[in-house]
């Protein structure tokens, strides 16, 4: 029998990214970096760590991605409190288990006592939330006791509860979470630097992993990638037009040419609240009709009812209030601005009153771009104005506005649209052919590689035949064949694997060979 043991498998939603994809990856990124840095935007790297509350106030408590979706964990020194909360809580005592009940008790007064004593030390924060649970903790074993004397089955059963809410407000070091998108983070930074110091507009862009716990399908992870952009700092709507012309020509420089563009306003705290209403009275008289989800939304959260893709709640969705139709005049201004100057560089773009998108610190224009080599997860890019989220997060009011665009999604469509293939970058391979010959072929590989040429050799010896045959799996452009008579002669082997041509050359001039038919 094997002791083999069990292999351990990627984390289910993330994947390994592997060559060559890799290789279409980094040409999409250096892509961005190209057009990024033409429209004059520098690039900013934030923490993967941030503390929950950004996103609990920047994106919207509310929101599925907040409630649902984030990866959030308790990051504290007390593993021992950690421990003993988790002891106290999975094993839940019963009136009629005495000795149960002693330990449950024990447990309990051993944690609030550690919990007062890491309190008073700063060990935990001492937040008003904590002291309150201390308090049930503290009072607790003698109420308990007193429903057990009696034999209150109920009240003991009631105080259990209470117990158990409290140890779960407790709160033991900061709650931290794997950023789920990164506007909030740069914001967080934006501030945190005083940027706004610097004068005139701030124009930041990022590249990298985000973390959503959503149900994983094709186009759909749990970490996902994305390339970002931000501008902050302008009310202008020349400056949404600049950003959607930039996105144009990148979608355009990696190959990209079926897409739509969706446009729409959602206008602003002053004029939103007005909207609202309107829909959800118009809401109240079709509701019954409607999806289960939509009838909940329709009280919850209205605007949410404009996402449902149920097929027979789309004609009535179509017939609700649009909230283009309820902008107030300043915001009216910008987006006529914003579309006639969209025109005017022929930009195509569909006007789609629906989209409201998912994140709450949207403001006037939103846009989403999406694909249709795609199937159901089709929005490669969204993005749009976020006024107030400066403000919300503790900044000077700061306008500002950005994308993002699912870099996992765009490869998808990059493929599809088989523009760019990922293909070979390895320049050569080099075969030797007898000891004697490894050292001039070491020298030339190094030599080519200190010239930035991608090169490789294998250092078992081999059959030519064999040898050759791993040029060609490898996919070098060349083979650079080096035996005993080349070695007398000084003239090593060039073959092109492309065209079968081969040339005698001295090694001082392959380089430049190699260089000049690349
Ligand atoms: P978002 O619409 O949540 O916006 O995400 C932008 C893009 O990220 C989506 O269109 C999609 O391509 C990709 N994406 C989102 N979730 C996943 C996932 N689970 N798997 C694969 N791809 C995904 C934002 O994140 C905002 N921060 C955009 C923004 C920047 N708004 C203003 N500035």
């Amino acid at each position: 029998m094997s002791n083999r043991a069990e292999p351990i498998r990627s984390v289910k939603g993330t994947r390994d990214l592997l060559p060559p994809d890799t290789n279409l990856w980094q040409r999409v990124e250096a892509e961005a970096h190209r057009v990024l840095a033409a429209y004059h935007y520098g690039e900013i790297r934030t923490p993967i760590l941030e503390e929950t509350a950004l996103f609990a106030r920047g994106v919207g408590a509310e929101t599925d991605i907040v409630k649902k979706e984030m990866y959030s964990f308790e990051d504290h020194d007390v593993p021992h409190l950690a421990a003993l909360r988790s002891e106290i809580r999975t094993h839940r005592p019963s009136i009629g288990s005495p000795d149960d009940f002693v330990v449950y008790l024990d447990r309990m007064r051993n944690f609030a006592a550690a919990f007062r004593e890491a309190m008073g030390k700063g060990l935990v924060p001492k937040t008003p939330q904590n002291e309150r649970a201390l308090d049930v903790l503290e009072q607790m074993p003698a109420t308990l006791k007193g429903a057990y004397l009696e034999a209150n089955e109920v009240m003991f059963g009631l105080y259990v509860d209470h117990v158990d809410r409290a140890l779960e407000d407790v709160l033991l070091g900061d709650s931290l979470t794997l950023r789920p998108e990164a506007t909030a983070s740069v914001v967080r930074a934006y501030i945190e630097h005083s940027l706004y110091n610097q004068g005139g507009v701030q124009k930041l862009y990022y590249i990298g992993p985000m973390f959503r716990r959503e149900r994983p399908q094709k186009g759909r992870y749990r970490q996902f990638y994305q390339i970002g952009a931000e501008v902050l700092g302008s009310q202008n709507p020349l400056v949404d037009v600049e950003v959607i012309e930039m996105l144009v020509l990148f979608l355009e420089r990696v190959g990209i040419r079926e897409y739509q563009l969706l446009v729409n306003s959602v206008g602003c705290a002053n004029c939103r609240p007005a909207y609202l209403k309107a829909l959800q009275m118009a809401l109240q008289d079709v509701k019954a009709t409607m999806c289960a989800d939509c009838q909940r939304r329709a009280d919850t959260n209205p605007l949410r009812v404009l996402d449902c893709k149920v097929e027979a709640d789309q004609p009535i969705i179509e017939r609700l209030p649009k909230i283009i139709d309820h902008l107030d005049p300043a915001c009216r201004q910008h987006f006529d601005r914003v579309t006639s100057e969209l025109v005017a560089r022929g930009i195509a773009y569909q006007l789609t009153p629906r989209l409201v998108r998912g994140l709450d610190y949207y403001t006037r224009t939103t846009f989403e771009i999406t694909s249709g080599a795609l199937g159901a997860q089709n929005a490669v890019v969204g993005g749009g104005r976020y006024d107030g989220l400066s403000e919300m997060l503790g900044g000077p009011p700061t306008p500002g506005i950005g994308f993002s665009i699912g870099q996992d999604r765009l490869i998808l469509a990059v493929q599809a649209a088989a523009v760019l293939q990922p293909g070979s970058t390895l320049a050569a391979y080099v075969v030797w052919m007898g000891e004697a010959t490894l050292a001039p072929a070491l020298r030339l590989v190094r030599e080519m590689r200190a010239q930035g040429l991608s090169v490789e050799i294998d250092y078992d010896p081999m059959k030519i035949k064999k040898a050759m045959g791993v040029a060609n799996k490898l996919q070098a452009r060349f083979a650079i064949i080096i035996g005993e008579g080349e070695l007398a002669s000084g003239k090593f082997q060039v073959k092109d694997m492309a065209s079968g041509e081969q040339n005698e050359l001295e090694p001082d001039a392959i380089e430049q060979y190699v260089k000049e038919k690349l």
